[in-house]
């Protein structure tokens, strides 16, 4: 909290030089705008992607022509020791939960641990990063603060300033998505705020503190994954009653206050990874959220559900299941997007092979590569013209829906999506 009177100096916009560590989804858009504008260098720990980025390749397929051509004070590097000349330091690192879905903060931590080296009286360092309440503060400032040997608000200054884009999302874009912000002493919320003012032409929003900061973003995705978990429980009871789930949002959706949410696989880096980071926190202070809690479980359960549909579907059409082709449709999290993490689609495949079916995956958006290490699942390389059993939709990208009955009517028996989408099984 901002209690501890502010003595650090704080930089002017006039001299300022920024680093960006970390150049995913969200550190390069963030790099490329703050380019436009200000001396910015573009650091990340991966030499691939620094030597990619050079080239202006981009992996997750956010960035136009434009935003390379007019970025013209950006550099990239990959020595850490570049970031000697930055005062700003924005840190866009991944936050992940590991397999028993308990924050992972060592992306985090290194990243502070790398910035601390180079930390200078006077600079300011701000976190972009999910995280739960209290941890800017606490954790990173602790790892700033131990390596660099100088004192938080004495000698630096924190911020927080969650991102809310969307990747695949062309409507809502860094610009146009209101920032909000906040700083470690009143006066480095203001002088952060008018930092992000200085490029986000949507505005900014200055919260008081770092902690309302960081639980504002935290609950964002948080409502979002309840509001997905509500319409699939919704959709799991249809099917108990044999009601069409989707008919009935569809139906519901004509109210004007009816919440237009589709049921589906929830993946991804921040929707099904977000709550587990206040339910970790909350449970370490003895407060056991139940409605938060409610919506993952709902959600991680939904794999398995759709697995078991398309065996009782197997089933219903007499598809003998041992040896069954099953082409799955996307592997990605979400449509038109490259992101593979936390895809349950994986899970999808497991539970299917675990009744002796033989599944393929085929996704045109997918790096194969990383879905081999990730995942250890070879994607077919082309769309494939044999016969198959089951084709289930699951992610609809917009090549998918191109492909209508001309290629898929052709070729199955089953055709099942969770999407409203409208291609029709053969039957
Ligand atoms: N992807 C989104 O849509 C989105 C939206 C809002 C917020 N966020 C949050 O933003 C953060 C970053 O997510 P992302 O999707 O951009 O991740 P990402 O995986 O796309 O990119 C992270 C980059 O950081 C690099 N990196 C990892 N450790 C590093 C270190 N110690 N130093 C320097 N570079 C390092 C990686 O090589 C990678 O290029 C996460 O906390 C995420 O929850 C993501």
């Amino acid at each position: 909290m901002n209690t501890s009177a502010p003595k650090a100096p704080l930089p002017t916009l006039e001299n300022i030089q920024i680093a960006i560590i970390g150049l995913g989804y969200v550190g390069l858009p963030l790099a490329l705008e703050f380019g436009k504008h200000y001396r910015t260098l573009g650091f990340d720990t991966s030499q691939k992607r620094i030597s990619d980025l050079r080239t202006h390749i981009d992996r997750t397929r956010q960035i136009t022509e434009s935003d390379w051509d007019q970025s013209c004070y950006l550099k990239f590097c990959d020595d850490e020791q570049d970031l000697s000349t930055a005062n700003i330091y924005i840190i866009a690192v991944p936050t992940p939960i590991d397999t028993h879905k308990v924050p992972d903060l060592s992306h985090l931590l290194h990243a502070s641990a790398i910035v601390a080296k180079y930390l200078k009286r006077g600079d300011v360092v701000i976190y972009e990063s999910t995280t739960y309440p209290t941890c800017t503060q606490n954790e990173c400032a602790n790892v700033l603060e131990q390596i660099s040997h100088l004192k938080l608000n004495k000698d630096f200054c924190l911020g927080y300033s969650p991102e809310r884009i969307n990747p695949s999302d062309r409507t809502h874009t860094l610009t146009s998505i209101k920032k909000i912000t906040s700083g470690s002493t009143d006066e480095a919320g203001k002088f952060i705020d008018k930092l992000y003012a200085s490029i986000i032409t949507a505005g900014t929003h200055l919260v008081s503190s770092i902690e309302s900061a960081e639980m504002t973003k935290i609950i964002e995705n948080a409502q979002r994954d309840l509001n997905i978990a509500f319409v699939n429980e919704i959709y799991i009871i249809c099917e108990h009653l044999g009601i069409n789930a989707l008919e009935v949002l569809e139906a519901a959706k004509t109210k004007w206050n009816f919440l237009p949410f589709s049921p589906g696989l929830v993946g991804g880096h921040c929707i099904s990874v977000d709550p587990y980071y206040l339910t970790h926190k909350m449970n370490a202070m003895g407060y056991h959220p139940q409605v938060i809690s409610s919506g993952r479980l709902i959600n991680d359960a939904m794999p398995q559900f759709v697995a078991q549909k398309i065996i009782k579907l197997m089933i219903q059409n007499r598809i003998e299941i041992l040896n069954a082709q099953i082409l799955i449709l996307g592997i990605t999290f979400k449509p038109n997007c490259p992101d593979i993490r936390n895809s349950q689609i994986p899970i999808v495949k497991t539970q299917l092979e675990d009744f002796g079916a033989k599944v393929s995956i085929y996704d045109p958006l997918a790096d194969s590569q990383e879905v081999v290490e990730s995942y250890h699942i070879s994607l077919l390389s082309v769309l494939p013209s044999h016969q198959f059993d089951v084709i289930f939709l699951a992610i609809a990208h917009d090549e998918f829906l191109h492909l209508s009955h001309n290629t898929l009517g052709k070729t199955h028996h089953i055709y099942y999506t969770l999407t409203p989408h409208k291609l029709e099984p053969l039957a």
